[in-house]
Order: structure tokens, then sequence, then C-alpha cells
């Protein structure tokens, strides 16, 4: 047996919250399989590769600069990881060559760092992080300016960062996965934005990625209950233009704007308790 499998038949589900799963399934709610309810064993594992991929995030901030190339970064992100006694989880998952994505202006995902790509003045660039510390998962990105940054740009990295606030805010115990996507889209579309409904946030901890899929758009209400001890990424892609996206035909990864237009993006690993949720990631 692994540690994780090993809590899970130490550490049950409490029996209020199973009560309360069961009401939500007598009521016809999708409701989550108990193999995605963490227990506080694995939270505590989550907890430290989270810590990595925060104090990693924290790093690159530190370093990033214009005229830096993106395999610079990829670079510093496998050195901070393997010191750490981690493993960058992008490195080769599904054929992924790099160990971190990096996605500039109207890249919306999955950049692929490169000795020829560099940084300048005017670009904002999402890095995504995810590290696995002694099997445990955590998921991460933040949106970082170059230089003299462009008002419109500006505004669309700070909204979307509302964005993924305000899906963690409506991620409240026994709400739904729909609230989440209701909330983000009801708030994009407010700010004259459009909502990437091709990637979601998605279960991490235990692999890379778990169920359930996090669409950022959607309706209230509906898709699975969200229970004490799920843990799960929230990670908005926005789009200053339209929401139609294109993947490379080269690399068959990175996902750009259709119409060339900027994206922004930020992403959160957080856990939901019995009275609200927690990011465990910052
Ligand atoms: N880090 C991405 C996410 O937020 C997933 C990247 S998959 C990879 O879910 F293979 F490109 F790393
Ligand atoms: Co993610």
């Amino acid at each position: 047996m692994t540690e994780a499998e090993e809590i899970f038949a130490k550490e049950p589900i409490p029996e209020a919250v199973r009560e309360k799963m069961e009401e939500c399934r007598r009521r016809g709610q999708e409701v989550p399989d108990e193999k995605l309810i963490k227990r506080p064993g694995h939270i505590a594992g989550i907890r430290k590769a989270c810590a990595i991929n925060t104090a990693l995030l924290d790093e690159i901030s530190r370093q990033i600069h214009d005229g830096m190339t993106t395999q610079e970064i990829d670079d510093l992100v496998v050195d901070f990881t393997h010191a750490h006694g981690a493993i960058c989880a992008p490195y080769h998952f599904e054929g992924y060559p790099k160990s971190v994505c990096i996605s500039i202006n109207e890249e919306v995902c999955h950049g692929i760092p490169s000795r020829h790509r560099r940084l300048h003045d005017g670009d904002i660039v999402n890095v995504d992080v995810s590290t696995i510390y002694n099997g445990y998962y955590a998921d991460a990105s933040r949106m970082f300016m170059i230089g003299e940054v462009s008002e419109a740009r500006r505004r669309l990295v700070e909204e979307t960062k509302k964005c993924l606030e305000i899906g963690i805010q409506a991620a409240q115990p026994w709400a739904t996965v729909g609230d989440i996507g209701a909330a983000i889209g009801r708030y994009a579309h407010s700010r004259g934005y459009s909502v990437v409904r091709e990637l979601g946030g998605h279960g991490v901890g235990l692999a890379f990625h778990e169920d359930p899929f996090v669409a950022h758009i959607g309706k209230a209400h509906t898709g699975m209950v969200l229970v004490p001890g799920m843990v799960f990424t929230i990670e908005p892609m926005i789009n200053a233009g339209k929401a139609a996206v294109v993947l490379d035909p080269y690399n068959e990864w990175t996902v750009s704007t259709r119409d060339g237009k900027d994206s922004a993006q930020w992403e959160h690993t957080i856990l939901i308790t019995e009275d609200g949720n927690e990011s465990l990631t910052y």
C-alpha cells in the first residue's frame, strides 16, 4: 500500500460529512467519489508540496526580467525544485517536454520554454509551476509584468486575478462546481472580457489532474457538490478579445487566442473546509 492508500484506510471521512453527502445524493446532486475527499494525512502532505511551489513562484518573481529567456526560467524551476527534494510535475507529463509552462501575451497556456524565446519590455507572462513532493501535488500560477506594461494589459492582469478571487469566494462547502464558473463568468463578462472554455481547473493532490473539471464559466447550482476535504485548482484564463482559442499545430501543446489578443491566467490550489476554503498556494 502507498502512504496515500494507507491514509484512506486509516482516516475515514467524518460521519457528519458522510451523512451530508448522502443527503445530497438523495436530492439527485452529483457527489464526489470518496477518493476525492482528502484526509488530514493527505492534506499535510499536499501542504508541503504547496509550500515549495509557493517558494518557487516567489523565487521566480525575484529573478524574472526583461531579456531573460524562457529556458532560463525552466532551468531555475528545475534547480530550485530539485534543491528542495521535489519533482517538476510537468516534466514528461503526457509527453510535455519541459518543467514549467510559460505563456506570453496572446498565449493562453502551455507555452513551452525555449532558449530562443526572450521576455521583452511590455510583456505579460504567466508562469505555471506544479510540484510533486513525497508523492503529493501542488499547482499554481501567477502573472508577471515585464518593465513598462500598457494600461490595457495591466487591467487584464489585475481583473483576471480578481476573477480567481471571485471563483475562490464561490467555492464554499456544499456549493457546486457550477457556482464557481458562474461567478467567474459573470464578473469577466461585466468587465468586457471573455472566458476560455476548453481548459479548466481540476482536482489535484494525489495526482496532477483529478476530477472534477472546474469550468470557469457555467451555471449556478449545477455540477458536482463541493465537499470538505476536496482539493482542486481554480485557474481562469481570461481573454481581452474573443473566447476562441487555437492549438499550436507544431508543438501540439501551446494554446493561444484565435484573434491574437491578450490572455491572462492566475491559479491556486484550494482546499474545501467545513466552514469555507483555504488557498494552499499563494
Ligand atoms: N500546470 C497546468 C495546469 O494548471 C498543466 C500543465 S500540463 C503540462 O493544470 F504538461 F503542460 F505541464
Ligand atoms: Co492546474
